[in-house]
């Protein structure tokens, strides 16, 4: 039976645990380690708190608890010493969450296959927080969610505990802007938005946040925070479908798309640069802007523009796999039996994620057609697709490049010799301009 404590010499629940915070006996509970929990938890447990990580996935927990690493973005040193220094801690059990002060929603944010929202995990966990829920927490969710999905969904989920928002218990949303593979800015050095329910519970979760990020931004409710969230990502939807919409008209004019970019982003002021590619893969960005256009629709307003986008994006590798075919054409070989050296699964550069990645669609769609696929990746050495099977990538030796009928770039990774590449393969489709600095032998590439 827990113990409901009382507040501390008649301190409001608010006053009684900003102190706890400040002073960093607050006892933190992440749930969900993964990209965005996992840096968020060392963060907390570098800052001096006594963090406990909730994860559903026991071989992560067993990991985590042997102070051993599992994501690029978090130091290896980092992890081990506050693991060591009892600091950092990992479980499976749900019932933990009952001992937490303030406790941090990091749960996934899928679409269904119909890319409507599946808000399950945030239900879930939501239900498991309200049936152990005691006066004086803080909750706060940071998974990307629609517009409204903290004080329309979370919180009547949590107030069948009885307890009032704003008084009793605080809630707030933030956001994470976590960019994977990007050294420079990390958990710590990104600006934070915080929208709290009530005044107290923006003030509560500020006051929580304030204690490890450099500097947090406050705003005056979650839908606003919610909504910077989805909007900062389907602003980077939207423009990269725009580039990739200026590659495949470049293609059709026979114009190099990689120098119209060059040109345009020498202009000083009033221009940034998006790169096409084979489309959009990771967590965020190929889902977000799902989450946006589903909520709008409430209100009968169709966002075309991001639709738009997400339609443009979605198809890009169907255009990848034309644009092999047409190439593989000219050399007088058709699809079918092809041997296909794919270099990239993961979604993006310096990243071991192949979540929704747009190479793995390529991939799938070249089997499709009856080419024989292999691949390589220096971060994914092996990777078990959801029908189960199994593929493990292979060398990159001068022997399997020159046996590929054609060697296909989809992820640049920075790691990757691409002299070497193109020196050893017949024909290079290159999806990422990765060859740019490649001398010799460019009569063999083919860039979309
Ligand atoms: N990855 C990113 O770059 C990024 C950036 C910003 C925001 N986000 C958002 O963050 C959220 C989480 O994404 P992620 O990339 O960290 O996902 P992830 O898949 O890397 O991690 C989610 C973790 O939650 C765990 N989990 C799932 N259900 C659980 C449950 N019922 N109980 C306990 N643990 C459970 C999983 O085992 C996994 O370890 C999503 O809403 C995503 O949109 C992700």
């Amino acid at each position: 039976m827990q113990v409901i404590r009382p507040k501390s010499d008649g301190l409001s629940h608010a006053a009684a645990l900003k102190e706890r915070i400040v002073a960093r006996t607050a006892r933190v509970g992440v749930v969900g380690a993964g990209y965005i929990g996992l840096p968020l938890a060392v963060a907390q447990a570098k800052a001096g708190f006594t963090v406990v990580a909730v994860d559903q996935n026991p071989i992560r927990v067993a990991q985590l608890n042997q102070g051993s690493n599992y994501l690029r973005d978090v130091d290896d040193a980092d992890l081990a010493t506050v693991v060591t220094r009892g600091k950092l801690t990992a479980t499976t059990e749900l019932d933990r969450i009952g001992d937490f002060d303030v406790v941090i929603m990091c749960v996934p944010t899928p679409v269904t296959l119909h890319k409507d929202p599946d808000t399950a995990f945030i239900r879930k966990i939501g239900a498991e927080i309200a049936s152990r829920l005691r006066p004086g927490r803080l909750i706060t969710l940071e998974s990307t969610s629609y517009p409204g999905v903290t004080e329309e969904l979370l919180l009547p989920i949590l107030a069948t505990s009885g307890l009032k928002v704003g008084e009793d218990f605080f809630l707030a949303f933030s956001p994470e802007r976590v960019d994977p593979g990007n050294a420079r800015y990390v958990t710590v050095n990104t600006n934070k938005v915080v929208g709290g329910v009530t005044a107290a519970c923006l003030d509560v979760a500020s006051t929580f946040y304030g204690q490890t990020i450099d500097e947090i931004v406050p705003v005056t409710s979650p839908q606003v925070a919610e909504l910077s969230k989805v909007f900062e990502n389907t602003f980077r939807a939207v423009n990269i479908a725009l580039v990739n919409e200026m590659a495949q008209l470049c293609d059709k004019m026979g114009i190099n798309v990689w120098e119209v970019l060059d040109a345009a982003s020498t202009k000083p002021f009033g221009m940034m640069r998006f790169n096409p590619g084979p489309g959009v893969g990771g967590h965020c960005i190929p889902l977000d802007p799902f989450y946006l256009t589903w909520k709008a629709r409430r209100y009968d307003f169709h966002m075309r523009f991001t639709e738009t986008a997400a339609e443009i994006n979605l198809a890009m590798p169907w255009f990848v796999r034309e644009k092999l075919r047409r190439t593989l054409n000219e050399r007088g070989t058709p699809l079918k039996d092809a041997r296909i050296l794919q270099i990239g699964l993961a979604y993006k550069r310096d990243v071991e994620d192949w979540q929704e990645s747009p190479a793995l669609r390529v991939l799938h769609l070249l089997e499709d057609d009856g080419a024989n696929v292999e691949y390589h990746d220096p971060h994914i050495p092996s990777m078990r697709e959801e029908d189960g099977r199994l593929r493990h990538s292979v060398l990159l030796t001068p022997d399997a490049l020159s046996r590929a009928t054609c060697v296909l770039i989809t992820t640049d990774h920075s790691s990757i010799d691409w002299d070497f590449v193109v020196r050893n393969a017949r024909v290079v489709l290159d999806t990422r301009n990765a060859t740019h600095h490649v001398e010799a032998g460019r009569e063999k590439i083919v860039l979309i």
